[in-house]
């Protein structure tokens, strides 16, 4: 027999997501505190972005991991899940504890799972999905049957709280999802991701690789911030998201009136109200958490998922589309399968 790739995609064991659960941490920062650090308003934020108030980790000692950790024990408990039963953990994120060792190894240890392989993804926004589609390849392979994916993002810990821009918009939290072969008929469908290294000089932290390591000059030049050039970004965003959609939706031969749900990564919500529209989705079919919790980059996707897992149905159709620096983009198509422990 001839293998085309439909016929080898046809053939491989399906993944599904088989539980979800998320952290997000106590201290709300509210748009108003805001307004007493820079020049902005309630209004202007509310109005530009969409956002409300976000999550700020607040404690000393406390990195990536600690959020992570909370979301990916909650998952473990809720699915009934030991943690010796677990064999692959992924971990997205763009704000690791350390350099190294990886974020994925911390949780690992904080969470009492050994001994299997674990490592970090970095996509920044898009970096659940990347590391959801390295996850599909583990089971469809047949090398992992039980897979931890992780999205967690400290943002305060990169976030200039002097630049109005960008203070505004990003906000700490995790979501987790676990990766299983597909105990039904539903599961992920289809994985798309993409990048363009050309969008660097829009979106990236300027020092602290090893392209600029840390001095006392970077420190006081506030080089160790995230460096964003919002209108540029914001047009590649919607056109990148929307892109994504798309192809996935002519793959799968879709419409707009088939999918129940897009799950768009929540940067602005004008980028999620443009790619809704775009794509002829009803707001109402669409995952929105942005006024309360801000863009919280990997943690985004899996957030929106924990938020409306009461409202999912085994069947609905779901797409999630994300846009990150790099740039990245990167989609999903899946029916939902969750044991509905919601
Ligand atoms: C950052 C962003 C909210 C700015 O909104 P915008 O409508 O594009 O605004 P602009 O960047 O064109 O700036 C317009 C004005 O608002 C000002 N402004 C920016 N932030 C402000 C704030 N918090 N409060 C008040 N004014 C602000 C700018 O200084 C600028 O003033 P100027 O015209 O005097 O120079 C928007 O560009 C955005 O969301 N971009 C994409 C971000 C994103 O998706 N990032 C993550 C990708 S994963």
């Amino acid at each position: 027999m001839i293998h085309t790739p439909q016929t080898r995609r046809r053939n491989r064991v399906r993944a599904a997501i088989t539980g979800v659960h998320g952290y997000v941490p106590d201290y709300v920062l509210r748009n108003a505190e805001i307004a007493a650090l820079v020049d902005t308003t309630d209004l202007w934020i509310v109005e530009r972005t969409g956002i409300k108030e976000r999550r700020i980790l607040k404690g000393e000692g406390l990195g990536t991991s600690h959020m992570a950790s909370a979301a990916v024990k909650g998952l473990l408990e809720k699915t009934a899940t030991r943690p010796a039963d677990v064999d692959l953990l992924i971990c997205a994120t763009t704000t690791p504890d350390f350099v190294f060792p990886s974020t994925a190894n911390l949780v690992c240890d904080m969470v009492g799972i050994r001994n299997i392989g674990s490592f970090d993804v970095q996509a920044a926004c898009s970096g659940f999905v990347y590391a959801l589609t390295i996850a599909v390849q583990f089971i469809a392979a047949g090398n992992a049957r039980r897979i931890v994916v992780v999205g967690a993002d400290k943002m305060s810990a990169l976030i200039d709280y002097t630049d109005r821009a960008t203070c505004v918009l990003f906000g700490d939290g995790a979501g987790a999802v676990m990766v299983e072969p597909a105990p039904g008929p539903h599961g992920i469908i289809d994985t798309l991701i993409r990048s363009d290294g050309a969008g660097m000089p829009f979106l990236h932290q300027k020092a602290g690789g090893s392209r600029m390591p840390p001095t006392a000059e970077t420190v006081s030049r506030r080089l160790h911030y995230v460096h964003q050039e919002g209108a540029a970004v914001y047009k590649v965003a919607v056109a990148k998201m929307t892109e994504v959609a798309a192809d996935l939706m002519a793959r799968n031969r879709l419409t707009a009136e088939n999918i129940d749900w897009l799950v768009p990564h929540q940067a602005n919500r004008r980028i999620i109200d443009a790619t809704a529209e775009r794509m002829g989705i009803a707001l109402d079919r669409v995952m929105i958490t942005i006024h309360k919790y801000g863009n919280t980059t990997a943690a985004t996707i899996p957030l929106c998922l924990w938020d409306y897992e009461s409202q999912l149905k085994p069947g609905d159709k779901l797409i999630m589309a994300a846009f990150g620096g790099g740039f990245t983009w990167a989609g999903v198509y899946l029916t939902w399968s969750s044991s509905g422990n919601a």
